[in-house]
């Protein structure tokens, strides 16, 4: 199993794929300098509203401070988690130009960490991703809330976690077909409640890669090369 998964919560089976089985090539470290460090918040590390690249910067495959230049966001995204480069190209430097200072941005808000000189003397700290709604961020999101529904859109909240994972139901495992129909639920939910509800030309397009990306986390094995999700956003949930 591709050791990038957290302690195991939710089982999903992801769409098939057609690139093969390979343990060795295809082996993400989560150790050594790969190990697990949460983030040091004293000296203003960054993490927001993408679960994904929080994990890249907690394990090293990225910046740990969470400022990431296009490049290496760019390489990480396609190294570990098997996005297609162009795509991977696409939304790092799209990234960088709306919410961060045309090389780095900040994974989650604001934060003097990012050098913002290339933007003049008046240059004001992007707003990093947390900071982008409309632009990055949108609305009837997976697990995070909406921004003028609950004054923020980068927590992870619990309940709409366990939305999504009792979807599994009788099989343990969660489909396609049941992250669709969580993003039905979710889209009609923000209709509903939310009255600044937007889903202008860029947010859906966040919004479909936050859906549709979430089969990214599957584990590869010889006994599922097709991919497993078996940990995710590291929930602790009692029951
Ligand atoms: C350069 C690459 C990426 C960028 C710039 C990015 C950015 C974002 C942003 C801005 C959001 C918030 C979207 C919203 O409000 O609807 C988000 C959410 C999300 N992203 Fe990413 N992301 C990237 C790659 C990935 C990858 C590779 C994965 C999966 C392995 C992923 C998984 C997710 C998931 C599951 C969410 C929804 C989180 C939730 O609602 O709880 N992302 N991402």
């Amino acid at each position: 199993m591709r050791p990038m998964s957290c302690a195991s919560l939710v089982t999903l089976a992801t769409l098939a794929t057609a690139i093969p089985f390979d343990a060795k090539t295809q082996r993400i470290s989560t150790s050594g300098v790969h190990k697990f460090m949460p983030p040091d918040w004293s000296a203003g590390h960054v993490r927001g509203p993408c679960p994904a690249l929080n994990a890249l910067s907690n394990h090293g495959h990225m910046s740990r401070d969470g400022v990431v230049h296009w490049a290496e966001w760019a390489r990480a995204t396609n190294e570990v988690y098997g996005l297609g480069r162009e795509l991977a190209f696409f939304l790092a430097v799209y990234g960088v130009f709306v919410a961060g200072n045309g090389t780095h941005c900040s994974i989650g808000g604001a934060t003097p960490l990012i050098d913002t000189s290339i933007l003049g003397p008046l240059g004001l700290p992007p707003g990093g991703l947390t900071g982008s709604h409309n632009n990055y961020e949108g609305d009837a999101s997976p697990c995070r809330c909406d921004l003028y529904k609950c004054g923020e859109a980068h927590r992870l909240h619990v309940d709409l976690f366990t939305a999504l994972y009792d979807l599994r139901g009788y099989k343990g495992y969660l489909t396609y077909d049941d992250i669709v129909t969580h993003r039905i639920a979710r889209r009609k939910d923000s209709e509903n409640t939310n009255g600044y509800f937007t889903a202008a030309v860029i947010a859906p397009i966040a919004a479909t890669g936050a859906f549709s990306f979430i089969q990214l986390f599957g584990n590869h094995s010889e006994e599922y090369p097709d991919g497993w999700l078996d940990g995710l956003f590291r929930v602790p949930l009692r029951r």
